[in-house]
């Protein structure tokens, strides 16, 4: 996002920051999902996670169009807030619990998902302040700062890396769902009224980034919201097709003047940016895209992995490969000579020594060739070089490529270059 584009920078904003940041954000009033408890086991419930494991039971059961039906239902209540209607729809259906196994519910709350603690020594001073829950509000804040010392126009945007903290109450599959995640996330700031093609135009952008990590675009799909954010006028989802079903993966989300407008009113700082074109001043609109770090690992991870059967007649076998795309692969290059003695080991450390300032390269002497190629495998490193007896003649090393398992003999000058131009 900052060095493919012209227009947007970094930055790295406060995790704790003033609290009233988070009641001009809306999050202190609105930051909250419907839950609902189960009396008999005392088990808390995000309603939608409740329903929406329901009618993946449904689908599971070739019930499909009975799943979206209920989808459906549960969608048009939760735009209009319909706690009760939320309430009757799960007794209708008989949802129940998974611990009690029984459909005897509490009424449907809301519950607030940011995580609070208190700023200052003294009890009688101290404030509540709160975790960030979104890492855009630093962004928010900090914008009329960057866009001066940077000497941005608009359309411009601002972008950063951090983590972000919700309570949520149910944390679940992997590092889908976590109390304490990364964020990646990045705002675009435009003149009103050009939202509409903004929020198209980076929702093109954002496809096309994900199509660039190697996933197919059935992998893909959008899911326009039907409950829009506190702070919305339009938002969809990029959902990818977990092993568990299609989840979101990223928001984008066209957030007018919302956070902006509210900064100003709270802290009664001026928030408005000079259009030296129209010659005005206004409140920008925002474009946001937010997208989690943690799941996009969960992704890749999920994409790339394999478990492949290699028996023979004479022999059974199998591995457990990633296969990673090699710009994505976290080691790029096992350099492994075939013993650890007359002199193999210092010719694949002259390897390393070559290699490592370019990318990263993994050395080990430890076990037999067919172990360490199979635990590259297990994490996915795309390249593996052995040096053996014939290099010591001849100069050369066996390249093993790990998703077709070839073997081929190449010069051990050119080892770094046949991995750098692959993982461009
Ligand atoms: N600033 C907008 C925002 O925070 P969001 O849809 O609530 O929007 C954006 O979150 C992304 O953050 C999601 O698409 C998801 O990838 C990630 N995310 C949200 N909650 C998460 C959690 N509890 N654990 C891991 N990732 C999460």
């Amino acid at each position: 996002m900052t060095q493919l584009q012209d227009n947007i920078v970094g930055i790295d904003a406060a995790i704790f920051m003033h609290p009233t940041t988070w009641k001009a954000s809306g999050h202190v009033d609105n930051f909250s999902d419907p839950m609902i408890d189960n009396k008999d086991s005392q088990k808390r419930y995000r309603v939608d996670h409740l329903i929406e494991a329901y009618a993946d039971e449904l689908e599971s059961a070739g019930k499909k169009d009975e799943a979206e039906q209920l989808i459906a239902s549960m969608d048009a209540l939760l735009a209009k807030s319909d706690f009760e209607g939320l309430k009757k729809l799960i007794e209708e259906r008989n949802i129940k619990c998974s611990v009690s196994g029984t459909a005897h519910w509490s009424e449907v709350r809301q519950f607030n998902l940011m995580f609070s603690t208190q700023l200052g020594s003294v009890s009688e001073e101290a404030s509540e302040i709160y975790l960030r829950p979104e890492t855009a509000q630093g962004i928010f804040v900090n914008f009329l700062n960057v866009q001066k010392t940077g000497r941005l126009k608009i359309p411009f945007g601002i972008a950063q890396v951090g983590k972000a903290f919700r309570n949520e109450i149910v944390a679940r599959q992997f590092i889908f769902r976590m109390r304490e995640f990364e964020q990646m996330e990045m705002q675009f700031f435009i003149k009103p009224g050009t939202q509409k093609e903004w929020y198209e135009h980076w929702k093109e952008t954002r496809m096309k980034w994900h199509l660039s990590l190697g996933i197919g675009a059935d992998k893909y799909r959008f899911h326009d919201h039907v409950k829009l954010a506190h702070y919305a006028d339009a938002a969809c989802d990029i959902e990818y097709a977990f092993p568990m079903g299609f989840k979101e993966v990223e928001g984008i989300h066209s957030r007018t003047d919302f956070d902006l407008k509210n900064h100003q009113e709270f802290s009664r700082k001026k928030m408005t940016y000079f259009d030296t074109e129209l010659n005005q001043h206004y409140i920008p609109y925002v474009i946001e895209t937010s997208i989690g770090l943690d799941r996009t690992v969960l992704m890749v991870l999920s994409e790339a992995y394999q478990e492949e059967d290699l028996s023979t007649v004479d022999k059974k076998d199998n591995r457990v490969v990633l296969k990673f795309p090699p710009k994505l692969a976290p080691v790029k290059l096992a350099i492994l000579p075939l013993v650890k003695k007359d002199g193999l080991p210092e010719i694949a450390k002259g390897i390393l020594a070559e290699c490592r300032g370019e990318f990263r390269c993994f050395y080990e002497e430890k076990d037999t060739i067919g172990k360490r190629y199979r635990r590259m495998d297990a994490i996915g490193t795309p390249f593996s070089v052995t040096v053996d007896y014939q290099t010591k003649d001849d100069q050369t090393v066996t390249i093993r490529y790990r998703d077709s398992m070839k073997q081929e003999r190449v010069p051990l000058i050119s080892v770094r270059e046949i991995v750098e131009k692959q993982i461009l």
